[in-house]
């Protein structure tokens, strides 16, 4: 999309340019050729104005709803989501876990009890299984002051469910979770991607983001299609520190790293970015830790706050 947006723009500027090359004596050249420069400069103005926009622009700072709007809705819920849209997040952010049926569902958790009425693994359960259980009781439970009755009793959807909720105007930044015990779950991601054609260049970069802890995840989503943008996730335990090794075998096949805020410094903000890597830190749900990190440059951050990022943002 960006690239179209700029070869149209310049056909349109190559066009306009050559209806005022009429020109028949030195003087005019001399006219005619500070105007093909302006426009060039402006053509080049806009080129990079449309660079700017796009989802992965360094320049920009995205606002990526963890697990939805999950401070203010049950997580991984539809009704979660379309809060974080509402909130003007950039991303829905998914994390996935597959059914023994082979079924990519929206779930944090490889076991179902911490945020359903349910008991035992993702993948010893059927999406049958899956599909009966509560997945928001807990939250107005959990959280008297934020519950809703329409919390209670929701369903925990399906990767085709959210897609087909949410279509080709969200962008998705969909996490493999666990990815050593579903073996084929990168290749069912990629081919539900395709199925609802949410990659490819048809579409603006960094429509889908895919994001794993795993490096051979990662690497795995690389050779089926070296075109999705790829983030590796790192949980540092203390002070993060990153050699110019690790942050060139990255490159090779990521576009960004995501790790924990409480462990970054502004050095290492800076060693990442200047090695042309983005950072997305998680979970980042305090407006002056949000402040901080802005200040210190990371590209973006997963909140569970979208409406606290966004004012921030915006002011
Ligand atoms: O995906 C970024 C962040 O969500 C990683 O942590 O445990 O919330 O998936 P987690
Ligand atoms: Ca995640």
């Amino acid at each position: 999309m960006k690239l179209a947006q700029s070869i149209f723009l310049l056909f349109i500027i190559g066009i306009t340019g050559c209806g005022v090359d009429t020109n028949t004596g030195t003087a005019d050249t001399d006219i005619n050729t500070e105007m093909e420069l302006d426009k060039e400069n402006e053509a080049q103005d806009v080129v990079q104005q449309v660079d700017e926009e796009s989802l992965l622009s360094p320049n920009r700072v995205l606002n990526i709803a963890h697990r939805g709007a999950s401070g203010h809705a049950p997580e991984h819920t539809l009704i979660s989501y379309e809060t974080g849209e509402e909130m003007i997040s950039d991303y829905i952010e998914i994390d996935l876990q597959m059914t023994l049926d082979g079924e990519l569902i929206a779930m944090h958790d490889s076991d179902v009890s911490r945020t359903t009425d349910g008991q035992g693994l993702v993948k010893d359960l059927t999406l049958e299984d899956i599909k009966i259980l509560d997945a928001g009781t807990w939250f107005n439970d959990e959280n008297p002051d934020l519950a809703q009755p329409v919390f209670s009793n929701l369903r925990i959807p399906t990767l085709d469910e959210v897609i087909e909720k949410f279509g080709t105007d969200a962008n998705y930044y969909i996490e493999t979770k666990t990815p050593e015990e579903y073996p084929s779950m990168m290749r069912e991601l990629i081919a539900t991607l395709n199925q609802y054609a949410l990659i490819g260049p048809h579409l603006p970069e960094g429509k889908v983001i895919i994001q794993s802890f795993s490096e051979a995840s990662l690497l795995e989503a690389h050779e089926i299609d070296p075109s999705i943008p790829l983030v590796q996730l790192i949980s540092y335990q203390s002070t993060a520190k990153i050699s110019d090794a690790e942050l060139e075998k990255i490159k090779e096949y990521s576009i960004g790293i995501g790790a924990n805020y409480r462990h970054l410094s502004e050095a290492y903000v800076k060693k990442v970015r200047e090695a042309g890597l983005l950072l997305h830190p998680y979970t980042v749900n305090e407006i002056h830790d949000m402040e901080r990190l802005i200040e210190w440059g990371v590209t973006g951050m997963f909140t569970n706050y979208p409406d606290r990022l966004s004012e921030l943002l915006r002011d």
